[in-house]
């Protein structure tokens, strides 16, 4: 296994004065037919770099809205955002999608792999869709998945893997383009306990060793000691 550190020096340390997210009035409606369904409602947010934050909240009170608002995949429908210093109501279509690929990484609870793919191609793939050339993108997608342990892995489809390991290489996907920060949603919720620590603690490791902003939603325990925020979703508010 490749020493972290020598890793963390290629990335970009978190500067403390950087804001990770700034909201104000964040709001997502979803409009369902005549029926109006809130997602998050008038959230104010102020999120430094290099934190690890832990979303918590019942089923339905917004936590995956509030990712997908901030990882760019939705936009809101009322309210500021900013993440790493982008307005990101200000970005095109284009803007958005190069924010997805280069500024966030995103883990999901499903792992999202594509089937066809390997390992290593499908840690590649965001890196060549950000234009990077394949030998460099294999060389990083290489050592990331050698630190997450699998570098004997890296010719197996997704179908010949565990459950932790398909994690593991989801981690080293959202990690290939060097995103400031990396947002995990239930990304413990298909997996046993002993994957499921393990998963947190690469997480809690991303964020001391490699200084990127983390923000976990979770129902799970797990993340509890690492959480230098702890934030409650209640009906698509922020508890105080
Ligand atoms: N695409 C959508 N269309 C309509 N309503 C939606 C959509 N996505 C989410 N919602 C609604 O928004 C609210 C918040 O949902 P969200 O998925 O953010 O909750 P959550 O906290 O992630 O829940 P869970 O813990 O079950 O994952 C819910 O009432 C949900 O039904
Ligand atoms: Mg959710």
């Amino acid at each position: 296994m490749r020493n972290p550190v020598e890793l963390a020096q290629r990335s970009l340390a978190a500067d403390p004065t950087r804001t990770a997210v700034q909201a104000r009035g964040l709001t997502r409606v979803y409009e369902v037919g005549a029926v109006q369904v809130t997602g998050v409602d008038g959230i104010d947010l102020l999120i430094p770099a290099g934190r690890l934050v832990v979303l918590k909240g019942d089923s339905g009170s917004g936590k995956s809205t509030l990712l997908s608002l901030l990882g760019g995949l939705d936009r809101p429908t009322a309210g500021e955002l900013s993440v790493d210093g982008r307005d990101l109501r200000r970005l095109s279509e284009a803007g958005l999608t190069h924010f997805r690929r280069s500024v966030v990484g995103m883990v999901f609870q499903s792992f999202n792999l594509l089937p066809t793919l390997d390992v290593l191609e499908n840690v590649c793939l965001p890196a060549l869709l950000a234009g990077r050339a394949y030998p460099a993108a294999r060389r990083r997608a290489a050592e990331l998945l050698d630190w997450l342990g699998l570098g004997d892995r890296l010719s197996h489809l997704p179908r010949q893997l565990s459950g932790g390991e398909m994690q593991r290489t989801a981690i080293a996907r959202a990690l290939i383009n060097d995103p400031a920060l990396v947002l995990a949603d239930e990304p413990t919720g298909n997996l046993d306990s002993g994957n499921a620590v393990k998963v947190m603690g690469l997480l809690a490791d991303l964020n001391r060793t490699f200084q990127r902003t983390v923000i976990i939603a979770t129902h799970s325990t797990l993340a509890d000691p690492y959480a230098a925020m702890l934030l409650t979703l209640r009906d698509g508010r922020l508890a105080a």
